[in-house]
């Protein structure tokens, strides 16, 4: 069986997460699924990085220990994911024990070889986004990403010899064009972060305490990126040659919003070289959810925790609002406006109407038993065509990772769909007993659209398609269905809306 692995970031539990962070991990979800419906043993893989100094310090504010504050986050963070249906194989925490050990053996392994070594640190550091600074980064004394002050500091610290990774890395990405996507970050990395030069990377912190300790020289914690970004293969049980670490690395996807792009393409390739592992195969940066434009965050007070949209419009308009509204790679504004003005065009008028209209015709034109029909016109031969090429438009749009066109692809058959209906003018047909043959054969053209179509939205929306097919009354279906014709003369169930019209 070929394996499919795919991650996201593992997020910083410094707040309760907000849609954005909802953004990676329902885009990952709905390829995850995808996969395992394409016949792929997946491993979907997200988790929390849980130490640093910013944890610390928050921690601290509200009078708990850091382990105390993060284990509420994290409570709350697979609640969150639970209610939008995310189907994670496996959830790290950089606070579990096997992680610990494998990140010193790591650590201790880099040291041996000479590829990590002690010295002095001096720089610039920022405390909300945790990182370093060499002072040519940044002249203004502000950090390059979030543009608030840098803190100047010294220290003895262990480095990681990047520099000695930058030929290699230069020619790995030459050599393999879909290893950094989309092809403007893959520029991006090159020409400002490697041509200009790599410098050896700090990667052990004596200022502060919350953080892996260097097992032979406990004065120090790993600082954060190393422990992070190791969390992809100590999870398969790395540094032990597991089934699980030899079936699945390399990983095959890796998403990442655009401001780590640089860790995941930079850092993390050098490590995996350094420690004579395979790179991955794809590292995709994405662009940003908005509000108004900005980002969204905790000290702004910009955003509602994502529940509260569950809640109100249903698990299913979230994930669709997430994975249609942008074009994946680039950035897009995230308001209660467009979720429900996507929900009511797209969910109610265009998927919702055509059920609806469809059953109801079945119901009351043949008792909601149809039979298959080999009689087709002209214009039902381009809706037949129409949704037997979907699935492999959509795979090709899948393995583009353009999300949002793969559901306007689909969206694309059910709008199709409502304009056979208004074409063929069943209502019309139902009044000439003559007709009837033809009748049934329009309905039965309708609810083998609605089928497949179904069937490919299981993967993004896998609760409404669940729906669908129970209303079909026929089990839940996959890809080796969809070329099959069903036959809907059992009967069809009872037709129930399924989504209702948002009025604010
Ligand atoms: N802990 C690091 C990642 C370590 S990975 C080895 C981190 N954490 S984070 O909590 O800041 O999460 C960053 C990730 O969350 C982004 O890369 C992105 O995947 C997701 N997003 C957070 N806010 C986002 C938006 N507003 N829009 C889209 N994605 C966002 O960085």
């Amino acid at each position: 069986m070929k394996k499919y692995y795919i991650t996201t970031p593992i997020y910083y539990p410094s707040a309760n997460f907000h849609i954005g962070h909802c953004y990676t991990t329902i885009i990952a979800d709905a390829l995850a699924r995808y996969k395992r419906l394409s016949g792929y043993d997946v491993f979907y893989q997200t988790g929390t990085d849980e130490h640093g100094l910013k944890i610390e310090t928050k921690a601290k504010e509200v009078g708990l220990s850091p382990k105390e504050y993060v284990d509420k986050i994290i409570a709350d963070a697979k609640d969150l994911w639970e209610k939008l249906d995310i189907s994670y194989d496996y959830f790290i925490r950089t606070t579990d024990k096997e992680h610990i050990k494998s990140v010193q053996q790591i650590f201790k392994k880099l040291y041996e070889k000479g590829d990590i070594y002690k010295g002095e640190y001096k720089g610039l550091y920022c405390v909300p986004c945790e990182s370093f600074w060499a002072p040519n980064q940044s002249s203004s004394g502000k950090c390059p990403d979030c543009g608030r002050d840098l803190t100047r500091v010294s220290e003895e610290a262990y480095f990681f010899k990047l520099s000695k990774y930058q030929k290699q890395l230069e020619e790995h990405i030459e050599t393999h064009p879909d290893f950094i996507e989309p092809k403007s970050r893959k520029n991006e990395m090159i020409n400002n972060f490697i041509k200009p030069g790599l410098e050896d990377l700090c990667v052990s912190r004596t200022s502060f305490k919350w953080g892996i300790p260097v097992d032979f020289d406990d004065k120090h914690v790993i600082y954060v990126w190393i422990d992070a970004l190791s969390n992809y293969i100590t999870s398969l049980g790395y540094p032990k040659e597991t089934e699980s670490f030899k079936k699945y690395w390399p990983a095959d996807l890796q998403l990442v919003g655009k401001e780590i792009v640089r860790f995941h393409t930079i850092i993390w390739p050098a490590l995996l070289m350094a420690l004579d592992l395979p790179l991955p195969k794809r590292v995709y940066g994405h662009g940003w959810l908005t509000i108004d434009g900005g980002k969204i965050s905790k000290s702004l007070g910009n955003y509602k925790d994502p529940r509260e949209y569950i809640d109100a419009y249903g698990v299913d308009a979230v994930r669709y609002f997430v994975l249609r509204e942008v074009p994946f790679g680039s950035d897009g504004n995230f308001s209660e406006e467009a979720l429900i003005l996507r929900t009511n065009n797209d969910l109610c008028n265009i998927l919702g109407n055509l059920l609806s209209r469809t059953m109801q015709m079945a119901i009351k034109y043949f008792d909601g038993k149809i039979t298959i029909s080999d009689k087709n016109e002209k214009i039902d031969n381009e809706l037949i065509i129409t949704a037997n090429n979907l699935k492999d438009s959509v795979d090709k749009k899948i393995e583009e990772l353009k999300v949002n066109e793969a559901l306007e692809l689909i969206f694309d058959l059910f709008r199709k769909c409502n304009k056979y209906i208004d074409e063929t003018t069943p209502w019309l047909l139902s009044k000439d007993e003559k007709e009837n043959k033809r009748l049934e054969t329009i309905i039965y053209n309708l609810l083998e659209s609605i089928r497949k179509g179904s069937i490919m939205l299981n993967a993004f929306l896998p609760q409404t398609a669940k729906k669908i097919f129970k209303q079909l009354n026929l089990e839940e279906q996959s890809f080796q269905d969809i070329d099959k014709s069903e036959n809907y003369n059992v009967g069809l169930e009872k037709p129930e809306i399924l989504f209702k019209r948002i009025v604010k």
